[in-house]
């Protein structure tokens, strides 16, 4: 798939997952694309773990109430930041930022791939879910688990939101306001 087709065919889709297996080869190179992203002073933060063994999945996928996704994944992605961001640049940290850079890469990977995902974050912050999971997976008390990435082939049409057109949102050369 072209980049610009898998820019626009993107979604979060919150529906059920058809029950048919990632292949490993397609996870890795999902996770390559994540991998490859850019990260504040190449510092590279972000960690990952894949988790495909189907009872983990499954153990994943049972604390999540609402999310059809969540619940019928057949893997997840999970990205990991450090807790205490370390300062890398004149006492900036850039890990969550590193992060999304990375989960964007990922998202148009599964999109170009046949696959769909949703990207859950809030959800993992609260009621302690991501140490949960953390402790599920081994993860040491330094990290914390940022987001989340349900991975499946859609098995059912699922709503697209619709973006605001160029003009409400970018300008060249000045910032202006809507109809100048
Ligand atoms: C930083 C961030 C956090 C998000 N957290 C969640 C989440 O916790 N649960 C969820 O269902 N979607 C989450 N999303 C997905 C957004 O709701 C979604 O991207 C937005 O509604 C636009 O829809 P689209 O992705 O289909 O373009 C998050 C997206 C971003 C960028």
């Amino acid at each position: 798939m072209d980049l610009f087709d898998a820019i626009a065919n993107r979604y979060s889709y919150r529906g059920p997952f058809r029950d048919q297996p990632i292949p490993r080869a397609d996870l890795r190179r999902i996770v390559q694309a994540g991998l490859q992203a850019p990260s504040g002073c190449n510092a590279q933060t972000t960690r990952f773990i894949i988790v495909d063994d189907p009872a983990l999945v499954r153990r994943i996928g049972s604390m999540h109430a609402t999310n059809q996704a969540v619940q019928t994944a057949q893997a997840f992605i999970l990205c990991l930041i450090d807790r205490n961001p370390d300062s890398v640049y004149e006492g900036y940290a850039f890990q969550v930022e590193d992060c999304a850079a990375a989960v964007e890469n990922m998202l148009l990977a599964i999109t170009a791939l046949g696959y769909a995902s949703v990207w859950i974050d809030g959800w993992l912050r609260v009621e302690r879910r991501s140490e949960i999971i953390g402790e599920m997976l081994g993860v040491p008390p330094e990290k914390v688990i940022r987001i989340l990435l349900p991975l499946g082939v859609p098995a059912q049409e699922w709503p697209r939101r619709e973006k605001k057109p160029f003009e409400e949102r970018a300008w060249f050369n000045r910032y202006a306001q809507q109809g100048e």
